[in-house]
């Protein structure tokens, strides 16, 4: 087992580049099982999701041929499995987006069963829009013992209109997919609008679907018979500029965030310079700068183009050492995603929890712990606390991070902070011999 151990109070400068967006490569990769031909995806992210989801298709009898560390040719012509088999469960109990494979396996075979998908655990993640739309699109649909089990009665979805109760990015995604191949027009109603909504569209249409509306509340989806080989580059990723952004405005300095669509980020910039945080957009990059006090803000977390809820801990890092009061307040996950907390009142943080909110009170600074990554974007908070901290903080359970940022030690070293991953000796009674 491995740890982060960071030597914080350091001024973060120089110039940090962005990997391909998280969010979209998790449904790229299961949404390519539909490809007929070779695709190939350019500025992969490196990281252990976008590696369980090749590995799934692998075993299911996909070619895969990593070009480059961030470049993939994938080959699922051949894939004939449309039940996932037991030595897999592991894999897709691991992983949220593993639930995409019903909307793939689904629009290709007109068939799918898998696991029940992981994923962080911000309490209760119901599935109650995927289920609705996939039955509107024609599938059975049963859910029970822990497995999701589709079947498209005579063998092809058909389109339809749903209109969806919850704006859900999941939903969006696995009835997106579904649908590239159904039969007749799909029109999906009240959808996600996040950049990697509109990332898979233009995925799936350079693939030879036809996706419109994508990125405003209703798309429209005339079904094709298949889908062809093609290549297609990932946007970059939002969620680690924004993080990057929150570090420097906890520990001060300079830093040139690249490879960046700034207009993705307008959310997150403009919070952090009400927060006292310079920011300024280039064509595909941002410069962050933070000299002076930070100031308090109040944050709620919207469905984009609101401020997105994977900022949400990030953020309250931050306002931890923002003198006065701010209220973080979360309004997308129900149960407030707030775990992180405890975490950060290790380090000094003033923050109380209350329903949907998070009062925090700013003090002078933080203090190095031993500290937790809750899960994926906890586990950022906590690093960015230690960044700005002083003294030292070790942060355990960072595979949560791996999950979802690509080289994340290297990318804050490069930056100047004192950060490593260190492994963790494992307990041993006295009388151990290794040799
Ligand atoms: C995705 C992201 C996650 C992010 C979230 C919101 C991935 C792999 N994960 O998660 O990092 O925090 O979007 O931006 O892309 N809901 C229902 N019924 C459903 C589906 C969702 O009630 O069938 C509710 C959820 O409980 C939640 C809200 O809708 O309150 C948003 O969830 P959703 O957008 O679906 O999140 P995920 O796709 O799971």
């Amino acid at each position: 087992m491995e740890k982060y151990v960071i030597h914080g109070g350091k001024p973060l400068r120089g110039s940090v580049e962005i990997s391909g967006a998280k969010n979209a490569a998790v449904a790229i990769i299961p949404a390519a099982l539909m490809v007929h031909g070779v695709c190939r995806l350019e500025n992969l992210p490196e990281i252990s999701d976008t590696d369980t989801l090749l590995h799934i298709l692998t075993y299911l009898g996909a070619k895969v041929n990593m070009i480059n560390r961030t470049t993939v040719e994938l080959d699922c012509t051949h894939v004939q499995m449309d039940i996932l088999p037991e030595r897999m469960w592991a894999l897709t109990r691991k992983i949220r987006a593993s639930y995409y494979l019903i909307g793939a396996m689904l629009g290709r075979f007109g068939k799918a069963r898998t696991t029940m998908p992981g994923g962080c655990n911000f309490g209760l993640r119901p599935i109650d829009q995927h289920i609705k739309g996939l039955t509107a699109l024609g599938a059975e649909m049963d859910v029970s013992g822990g497995f999701i089990t589709a079947s498209a009665g005579d063998g092809r979805l058909k389109g339809t209109t749903i209109y969806l109760d919850k704006v859900s990015v999941g939903a969006t995604i696995n009835i997106m997919i579904a649908a590239a191949t159904a039969e007749g027009r799909t029109v999906i109603e009240n959808v996600a609008r996040e950049p990697h909504i509109v990332d898979l569209a233009n995925f799936l249409n350079s693939m030879g679907a036809d996706v419109r509306g994508a990125g405003t509340d209703v798309i429209k989806i005339r079904g094709v018979s298949q889908l062809h080989g093609g290549t297609y580059t990932l946007i970059p990723d939002q969620i680690e500029a924004g993080t990057y952004m929150a570090a420097v405005a906890a520990a001060g300095g300079a830093v040139r965030v690249s490879n960046v669509i700034p207009k993705h980020l307008e959310c997150i910039s403009s919070k952090l310079r009400e927060m006292n945080v310079e920011v300024e957009e280039g064509d595909d990059y941002v410069l962050v700068r933070r000299d002076g006090p930070l100031h308090q803000v109040n944050l709620k977390t919207m469905p984009y183009p609101g401020f997105p809820t994977d900022m949400q801990p990030q953020m309250a890092a931050v306002l931890c050492c923002a003198p006065g009061d701010s209220i973080v307040t979360e309004g997308v996950w129900a149960n407030g995603r707030f775990r992180y907390v405890g975490e950060l009142k290790k380090m000094g943080a003033q923050i109380e929890v209350e329903d949907q909110s998070a009062f925090v009170h700013g003090v002078d600074h933080l203090t190095g712990a031993v500290v937790k990554a809750c899960d994926l974007r906890a586990g950022a908070a906590v690093v960015i606390a230690g960044l700005a901290a002083g003294g030292v903080t070790e942060v355990e359970d960072i595979t949560y991070i791996e999950r979802g940022y690509q080289d994340l030690v290297g990318k804050f070293r490069a930056l100047g902070a004192d950060i490593q991953c260190v492994q963790i000796p494992e307990d041993r009674p006295a009388n151990w011999n290794a040799g």
